[in-house]
């Protein structure tokens, strides 16, 4: 059993809360956000205590591991005051907006020992496991090619795009992760994009849809499509290519219907509404394994270095995009 305290009861921290109460080997004790309001609503909703300051959760000897669901901009210093005061870490992605901030975080955390898991949830999903498993086991051959679609169903708040240091370190950072996960070490990454679904994302300094493509020190080809619009739901698919065959992972939908009429054959709901929904096995997945590594003392699967790797991807795809060339990672 691990007590828990939650930092940030935004839209992903009170999902966690959530997991983290009904978890069998979990017990939720404390939540904190500067925003009074949300963690009083989710403590009241959990049955748990609201903390008043972030050092009161950290003073509490109870707590011995924290659970950082903040704004990204603040991952870092709560990272290293809850390693600092003697607690496992499951912090959500990214690490930081900035890599020399969070390489200097792992630097100042490594002495300490403490276990530290960054929040690549799709790791966890059933489908993309299956398909990494089966890679490795040589079902396809040798991989080839990987194909990664991640399309969110609409753009997040301006506000929230502003603050969120660009698409590649938001949102593409899950596909860097992925494309790591289940191809290797990489090599090198171009990166083209523009703003074709909100101006306001341009002016803003952003780009709103995004090809990248990798290669992998194995040789693989990676390619990973990002948009922030789809009209048809949320839209996570990948496909490994290699050389005796192919593997698929699909949309999730909300049934398994398919409706055959007049109007067409075969047609079934849209694709899962966002993240929340299509990824509920793998957040509680998630958490299971990060029990699991702070009890036996294993390294967790996506661990800091990893957090550190994706975010390098994701300068990287900023440089490519500015310079329209690929670039190298030596
Ligand atoms: N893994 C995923 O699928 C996934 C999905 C969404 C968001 N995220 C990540 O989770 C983090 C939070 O995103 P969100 O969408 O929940 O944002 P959000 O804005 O809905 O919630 C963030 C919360 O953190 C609180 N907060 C900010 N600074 C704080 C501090 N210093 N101490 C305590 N509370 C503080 C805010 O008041 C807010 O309630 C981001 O880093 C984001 O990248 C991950």
């Amino acid at each position: 059993m691990i007590r828990f305290a939650v930092l940030g009861c935004g839209r992903i921290g009170r999902m966690h809360a959530r997991n983290l109460a009904r978890h069998p080997r979990a017990e939720l004790i404390s939540v904190f956000d500067i925003a009074a309001k949300a963690a009083a609503d989710t403590a009241a909703e959990l049955g748990v205590t609201a903390a008043a300051t972030v050092e009161d959760v950290l003073a509490d000897s109870r707590v011995q591991a924290v659970l950082i669901a903040t704004s990204t901009d603040t991952h870092v210093p709560l990272i290293i005051a809850a390693a600092k005061a003697g607690k496992a870490v499951l912090c959500e992605k990214p690490i930081d907006l900035d890599l020399k901030r969070a390489e200097a975080c792992g630097a100042q955390i490594a002495p300490l020992k403490t276990t530290v898991m960054i929040g690549f949830n799709r790791r966890f999903d059933p489908s993309f496991r299956a398909v990494r498993e089966k890679v490795l086991a040589g079902e396809i051959g040798t991989l080839e090619q990987l194909i990664i679609t991640s399309r969110d169903p609409s753009p997040p708040p301006i506000a929230y795009v502003k603050v969120s240091g660009g698409i590649f370190r938001d949102m593409t950072i899950h596909d860097f992760d992925l494309a790591r996960y289940m191809a290797g070490d990489i090599e090198s990454v171009y990166a083209t994009g523009g703003c074709l679904v909100d101006p306001e994302i341009g002016a803003a300094g952003d780009i709103d849809v995004a090809m990248v493509v990798l290669r992998a020190k194995s040789g693989a080809l990676i390619h990973i499509n990002n948009s922030r619009r789809c009209a048809y739901g949320y839209d996570q698919r990948v496909e490994a290519f290699g050389a005796t065959g192919m593997l698929q992972a699909q949309n999730r939908f909300a049934t398994s219907v398919q409706h055959w009429s007049k109007a067409g054959t075969g047609t079934r709901d849209t694709a899962q509404p966002f993240f929340i929904e299509r990824y509920a096995e793998a957040y509680a997945a998630e958490i299971d394994h990060f029990v699991e590594s702070v009890l036996t003392g294993h390294t967790p699967m996506s661990d800091f270095s990893d957090g550190v790797a994706a975010l390098k991807l994701a300068e990287a795809a900023g440089e490519s995009l500015r310079s329209g060339k690929a670039v190298s990672l030596g």
